[in-house]
């Protein structure tokens, strides 16, 4: 099978993650986690101890060295040499990662790193703007979503199990302000492209997404 480009875009929750590293597994390809790129970038403005300012955070962004590792065991997550995997995934970093993500020089950077490192082919990469900015010429174009319900109950025991104390209407008001901020944001918003095809992951399970985009793969 030739090696093929594939963009996933969706709103936060949706299984992007995981159903793009189930399919890199199964596929052979290299997996890149855009979202786990600004989060990088958010947690070192928090690492840093400075106020969330839009003049910290270029601050940071453009001495930051952010890099995505494919690994045995997933991938690995680096600002500046740091494997901060885990710590990426905080609801502090969440809370301040739409802010950071808002930000074109940010971007701009984020997305030229993005762009080299798809540059081979025979990756899946999710994100928000994959398919109308960072990969437009991608093979396989897909937008996942599934109902807000849904997604917060996904999120809420995804975080339980990282031993997190959340409560499911908060992480429901969190994903809707944050699907808000993304998709009315000036540059590059979460947006589906035309020619995107429209999976909707509402009631399916893991395995049924991956056998279905696999099809189309095929
Ligand atoms: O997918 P995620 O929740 O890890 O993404 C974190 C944030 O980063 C999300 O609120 C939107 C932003 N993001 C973006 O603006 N563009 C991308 N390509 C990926 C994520």
């Amino acid at each position: 099978m030739k090696k093929l480009v594939i963009a996933i875009d969706g709103p936060a929750g949706a299984g992007k993650s995981t159903i793009a590293k189930i399919l890199s597994e199964k596929l052979g390809y290299v997996y890149i986690d855009t979202g786990a790129m600004y989060r990088a970038v958010s947690w070192a403005v928090l690492k840093s101890g400075k106020d969330v300012t839009e003049e910290n955070i270029l601050a940071v962004a453009k001495d930051i060295e952010v890099r995505l590792e494919n690994t045995d065991s997933g991938l690995h997550v680096f600002a500046d040499g740091n494997d901060i995997t885990n710590e990426i995934r905080t609801p502090e970093v969440t809370k301040i990662v739409s802010m950071v993500a808002m930000l074109a020089p940010v971007r701009e950077k984020m997305v030229h790193l993005q762009r080299k490192m798809a540059e081979k082919g025979a990756v899946v990469m999710d994100g928000r703007d994959i398919a109308s900015h960072v990969l437009p010429n991608a093979d396989l174009k897909i937008f996942l979503t599934a109902s807000i319900e849904e997604r917060a109950s996904r999120r809420y025991k995804e975080m339980a199990a990282k031993g997190f104390d959340v409560e499911l209407s908060e992480l429901q008001k969190d994903i809707a302000a944050r699907d808000k901020a993304d998709s009315e944001r000036k540059v590059s918003p979460l947006v589906k492209v035309p020619e995107a095809v429209l999976v909707d992951t509402t009631g399916m399970t893991i395995d049924e997404v991956v056998e279905k985009i696999l099809d189309m793969c095929r």
